[in-house]
Parts: C-alpha cells; structure tokens; sequence
C-alpha cells in the first residue's frame, strides 16, 4: 500500500516522519473510544451459584466507570443452553437466569448512566439455539414447509440422503450438517450449523428472518444500549445453491481468514442487512453503532465500515499480528489507510473471549500457542513475568494509536490465561467436538480475582467458580493491585488518563523512522512519540520528556527490551 512521506520539523525530534492517518475530530463517541468487553460468566458472581451474573457487573462497574472507559460490551446474557457459552441463543428478548432477569438488566442500564457508561450488546444472527422455539418449530414441520426455511434444511445425498448435502465441517470440528430424526425414528433432512450441532444457521435468504432480528433490535435499543457488537457478521449469507468448498473446509484460508470465494462468508447481500440495521438505529440517535465480528482481511474489512454499513468493524489482522515488527507496522498502516478510505476509524484489540490472553501469548520467546486451542498443562508454559512486560508493553503501544480499542475483562490486571483446567471441567464445544485434541477458548474465560484475601478471590463467595481461578491470580487481584503504585492496573489507569487527556484517539499517525528497525517501532501522534522496543538489548531513548512507560519506575533515558514508552516532544504535556 502507498503512502505518503513527508519529513516535519517538529522539534526536538528530528527522525523523518511518514504520515499516514491526520487527525480528526469527525463526529462520534465511538470513532476513538475505549470499550471494555465483559464476559458476564466470569466477571463477578454476586448469586453465589459460581457463575457470573448481570448483579455482578452492576456492583463492580464503579471500577470500570474508574478506569475511564467510554462503553462496556456485554457478551451474551440471553436465555441459552450454554451449550457455547451463551452464543447459543434460545430467546434473544430474555436474560438467562444464570444471569438475572431483564430487571436486572434494567438496573445494570440505569447504574451505567448514573456512571456515564455507554453499554453495548452483543447480538447473534448467525445462528440460535436448538431449543429456540423457531428451531423447535422446524423440527415439527414438514419439508418445505414455512417453518422449516427459517433454517438451512436440506436433503442428504448418496444412498437414501444419507450423506450431509455438502463438504462444509463445522469451526469447532467435524461436520456442519446434522441429519434429524422425524416423530417415528425414520431419518429426515440435514440442516447446516457453521458452530456446533445446536447451533443451528438461520436462513438469511428468507425475510421472516430479518423481521425478527429488526424486532431484537428495537428491544434492546428501546431499553437503551447504544449498539451491538455482531457476532460473525460475514457469514450470515451463504452463496446460492451452497457448492461445495474446495479450500479449507471451514472456510478459513491459510492465512487464518476465510478464503474470499468460500461460499459461508462474505456474501454480497450480507451488506444490505446491515444497511437495514443502520437506518433502524439511525431513529434513535446518531449515537448508536454497531460493530463486525468480521473476521475477513483488511481491504474487505472497509467493506462493512463503508458510511452507510456499520461504525466499526473489529481489527483481527492487528490482534494476529503478535510482535512482529514488520507485521505490526504493516497491518497499521493499512488498516488507517484503507479504513481512511471510507471514513471510518479503525479498532484496535489484543485479547478477546477466543484467543489466548495477549499475557499469555507473548510469554514465549518461540510459537506460543495456537489460537483459539488454548494452554493444556502438557504445553509448554509460557514465561508470565515476560508475557506480562511485553503485553503491558503491547497495550501502551495499542493505547497511543488514534482509533477505538477494545479491551478485555483482566487484561488490566495483565492476567494470563489459566493453563491447569482439567478436561472434566472445560465447557468450550471445541474440546468435546475434537476428542480433546483442541483445548479450545476456556483458558482465556478463567473468572476474575477481585479481592485477594476473599473466597474465591472474590469472585464470588458461595459455589465454586465454574472454571478454577488459579493461585497465581491472588497477587494479580485487583485490590492488591490497586493499592501498588507500579501495578499493571495502575499503569492502565494511567494509560487511559493520559490517552484522554491528549486526545490521543482522535490524533494522527506518522512513523518515526529513525527508531522503526527490525525489532523496534515508533510513531508520534500529535506530540506524543510512542515507542516501543522489542529487542534484547535495551534502546537510547530519543529527546523528549517521558510521560509514561511500560515497565515501571524510570530506569534513565533507555528503553528496556520489551518496554514501550510515550514521550512528549513539545516540551509539555502531563507528569
Ligand atoms: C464468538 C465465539 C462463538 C462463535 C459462535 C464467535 O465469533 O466470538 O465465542 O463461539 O462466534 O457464535
């Protein structure tokens, strides 16, 4: 991708500068906020019965509220199974009761005005639950029948239809297609679930569909959240006549993201549903948005952030980028350049509910881990003390950039992903659905510590909590760290503070190319020089004063390696 380069005088640093992205002060909270993603079952149980629950969140968003973040996004809390931790929806109008009811939900939405915290919710149009009375229904009808083509029902082929209709295989192993049984035993037709067998696909082709999914809208945004986070939003139109995939099976292309012909993503019509989605929630208010779990790569993502489609789209290819360097400057760099081209800011993530913790993933100096496998015990395990200086290093590189960044629930506390849970106790599909051989995302979804010295660390005081906190997560509780001033929670508040206070979201982007190499990488955004050095040597720092670093107390004018530090080139700034 071409850029521009241009050299600033922008005293004292005299690196050539390469201009990407000019600041903006575009309209929209969403376009440079912090949105903090809350996993409800692992966030605070305040019932007692070991899971997560809306009550909890309620209790402890003054924290959140403290650490300045613009919105929280709540992952599923609607009626469900569980049989994918929530993202298997039986009633999308309803709270679990795991989790509360809809006053609950009611009272978390006034707490977080009170405390001038946006919410957003997560929705799931790809597919439901089996037990969702719409599913229930197609299994009581005929073939054919109306009931049935809410769903992707087909006939098996081969021998008496008794192979699946296509070679599409499921993201959490095996087959996509389930045959079903009718009334008297006798085998019936196949449906397609891209997730697990009781995750049934809807039919996007058919516009009852969409009418219930615009009805689910208007429920929440009547309650008042301001938008949506859209679980696998290139998948839910299929190409007509659903041809079979000679590429990876799931879709997926080596690269990690689905190949551009697969058939399951990025379907053409998929953008008219969300400029349908876009109009409805353009009635209450330009402040609404929504946002694309697309997992597609980065010319396409523009796609779904094009004025009319969505606000945002999440930024994969930047969370796979690891620390690599070259990666790293490169995914930045087009990500603003071709997001630039369509008006829309980019986002920025290091962890969310299906990768191992960033804390985790750079505790190896090797491969780490695969992601979305998980940690077993049999792994090898990742150094924590490096994870957790490079991942603190990681996120005040990620903070400085102009743009949204999400942040996942314990990555404040520079958690790292719990690697000693025994089979019996893991609930991730991929586990069952591969025989073990993928551990699959619970790693990552371990329940937070929140008072050191509490049952349960303070997750919650009664049962179990339904994934076991490790013992490594008392000196990382989040009281204990509060009250030490070098804590990785302290240096996010920091973050967060400064990254306010300089407006920093809505700023600019040039790369400082002086201080880019192979293992080290720089850009200023408007005063402010961000480095960050992930050689094994420490680095001279250049001139300018240090307004916070990621390593501790200051150590001189050099950088450690696996330190990031922001730095004030206009001789002001804060302390
Ligand atoms: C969610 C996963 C979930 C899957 C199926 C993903 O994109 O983030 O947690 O298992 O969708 O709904």
């Amino acid at each position: 991708m071409s850029v521009d380069t241009v050299t600033y005088a922008t005293p004292p640093l005299t690196s050539p500068l390469t201009l990407i992205h000019e600041a903006s002060q575009a309209p929209g909270w969403w376009r440079s906020a912090v949105i903090y993603q809350v996993y409800p079952r692992s966030f605070r149980d305040l019932n007692g019965d070991g899971i997560g629950d809306l009550a909890g969140i309620t209790a402890e968003l003054p924290h959140l509220a403290d650490l300045d973040v613009d919105a929280v996004w709540l992952s599923p809390f609607f009626k469900s199974p569980q049989r994918d931790a929530g993202y298997d929806v039986s009633d999308y109008c309803d709270v679990d009761p795991i989790f509360g009811t809809l006053l609950d939900f009611d009272i978390l939405m006034a707490e977080a005005n009170r405390l001038n915290v946006r919410v957003i919710v997560d929705l799931v149009p790809n597919h439901c639950s089996d037990q969702h009375v719409a599913f229930q229904a197609a299994l009581a009808a005929p073939a054919e029948s109306p009931e049935r083509d809410m769903f992707i029902f087909r006939d098996g082929t081969g021998q008496d239809g008794n192979e699946p209709p296509n070679n599409w295989q499921s993201h959490f192993g095996g087959p996509a297609r389930t045959r079903i049984t009718g009334p008297g035993g006798q085998p019936g037709q196949w449906y397609l679930h891209l997730f697990d067998s009781s995750q049934p696909d809807f039919n996007w082709d058919n516009p009852a569909v969409h009418a219930e999914f615009e009805r689910v809208l208007r429920f929440w945004l009547d309650r008042g959240v301001s938008g949506f986070q859209v679980d696998v939003a290139h998948a839910l139109v299929k190409a007509p006549g659903l041809p079979g995939w000679g590429g990876r099976a799931d879709g997926g292309s080596s690269d990690g993201f689905p190949g551009h012909e697969a058939p399951m993503f990025g379907q053409p019509a998929v953008h008219d549903i969300y400029r349908a989605w876009r109009r409805i929630l353009a009635e209450y208010g330009a402040d609404r948005i929504l946002c694309a779990e697309a997992g597609v790569d980065l010319p396409r993502l523009a796609h779904w952030v094009r004025p009319d489609e969505m606000h945002q789209a999440f930024n994969f290819p930047f969370l796979h980028a690891g620390l690599d360097v070259y990666r790293l400057r490169g995914v930045i760099t087009d990500s603003l350049t071709v997001l630039n081209g369509v008006g829309a800011p980019s986002t920025w993530v290091l962890s969310n509910h299906d990768v191992v913790r960033h804390a985790s993933r750079f505790g190896y100096n090797g491969h780490g881990p695969r992601d979305g496998d998980g940690i077993g015990p049999a792994d090898p395990q990742p150094d924590t003390d490096l994870g957790r200086r490079r991942a603190a290093a990681a996120s005040m590189f990620m903070l400085g950039l102009p743009g949204a960044a999400y942040l996942y629930q314990g990555e404040e506390l520079g958690l790292p992903d719990g690697t000693d849970i025994p089979g019996h106790l893991r609930q991730d599909p991929t586990f069952a659905r591969t025989g073990g051989e993928r551990l699959g995302r619970d790693g990552c979804r371990v329940p937070l510590p929140w008072r050191a010295a509490e049952r349960h660390l303070g997750f919650g005081a009664g049962a179990d909590p339904w994934l076991p906190l490790p013992a490594s997560f008392g000196e990382l509780a989040r009281d204990a760290q509060a009250a030490a001033p070098s804590s990785h929670l302290n240096l996010y508040r920091s973050m967060l503070a400064l990254r306010r206070g300089l407006d920093l979201g809505s700023g600019s982007l040039a790369w400082a190319e002086d201080w880019c190499s192979g293992s080290s990488l720089a850009y200023v955004n408007g005063t402010t020089l961000v480095i960050m050095n992930l050689n094994h040597e420490p680095l001279d720092l250049p001139a300018g004063r240090v307004l916070l670093r990621s390593a501790g107390p200051e150590t001189g004018h050099r950088l450690a390696s696996g330190e990031t530090a922001w730095l004030c080139l206009d001789g002001g700034g804060a302390e």
